[in-house]
């Protein structure tokens, strides 16, 4: 199985090189984004309290998040492995990652980390709301994320370090160089 967490800021372009990973490896995606985004669409009571978190760009809290995420997996047993995207946000989210595939007999291949620049990522962040209407893509918005990305999440990058599983790529460029940088990357963890 490969399990493959695909990381960086908000904007770093994790949904985007998922969709080429998936298409190579055929693996299953999991955007802990989408699935709250889709939860919202459906006006769940869960997706009530995401819509408040997500539009301070807050996050989820972790024991709910990893409930979700337990849930999604099982749907999916039995594929070639999953790219996990947007998950896990903190160190809790990552321990829990990590004992959930070991009670499968598994565990993760790969953390990707996609570098990205602050003002870039606010350049692409702004243009995507604008053309998407994605309701955190606003600039106090985007601002908040970059503080959570910032504060709680990138203490992961030395986690996976010590994990012996953490890959950086450059995310600043052309979409091609990045995604054959992801491929050699997994490539050399399988
Ligand atoms: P989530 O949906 O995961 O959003 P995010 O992390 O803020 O990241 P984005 O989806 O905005 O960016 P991306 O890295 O996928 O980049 P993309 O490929 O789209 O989470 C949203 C919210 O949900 C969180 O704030 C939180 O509240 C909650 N949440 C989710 N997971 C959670 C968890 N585990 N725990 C708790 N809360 C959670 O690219 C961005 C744009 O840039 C696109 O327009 C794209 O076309 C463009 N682009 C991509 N690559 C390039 C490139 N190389 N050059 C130029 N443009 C590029
Ligand atoms: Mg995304």
């Amino acid at each position: 199985m490969l399990n493959i967490v695909i990381f960086g800021a908000p904007g770093s372009g994790k949904g985007t090189q998922s969709e080429r990973i998936v298409e190579k490896y055929g693996l299953d995606h999991i955007s802990t984004g989408d699935v709250l985004r889709a939860e919202i669409a459906a006006g769940s009571e869960l997706g009530k309290l995401a819509q408040s978190l997500i539009d301070n760009g807050q996050l989820i809290p972790d024991e709910l998040m990893v409930s979700i995420l337990a849930a999604k997996l099982d749907a999916l047993a039995g594929g070639k492995g999953v790219i996990f995207d947007g998950f896990p946000r903190t160190i809790a989210q990552a321990e829990s990652l990590k004992k959930i595939l070991k009670e499968r007999g598994q565990d993760v291949t790969a953390m990707i980390e996609l570098d990205v620049p602050e003002d870039e990522l606010m350049d692409r962040l702004l243009k995507r709301g604008q053309a998407s209407g994605r309701a955190d893509d606003n600039e106090e918005t985007i601002k908040k994320r970059l503080v959570v990305y910032r504060e709680q999440t990138s203490p992961l990058k030395e986690w996976y370090k010590n994990e012996g599983k953490h890959c950086y790529i450059n995310g600043l460029g052309e979409l091609d160089r990045i995604f054959a940088d992801i491929v050699a990357a997994i490539d050399s963890k399988i």
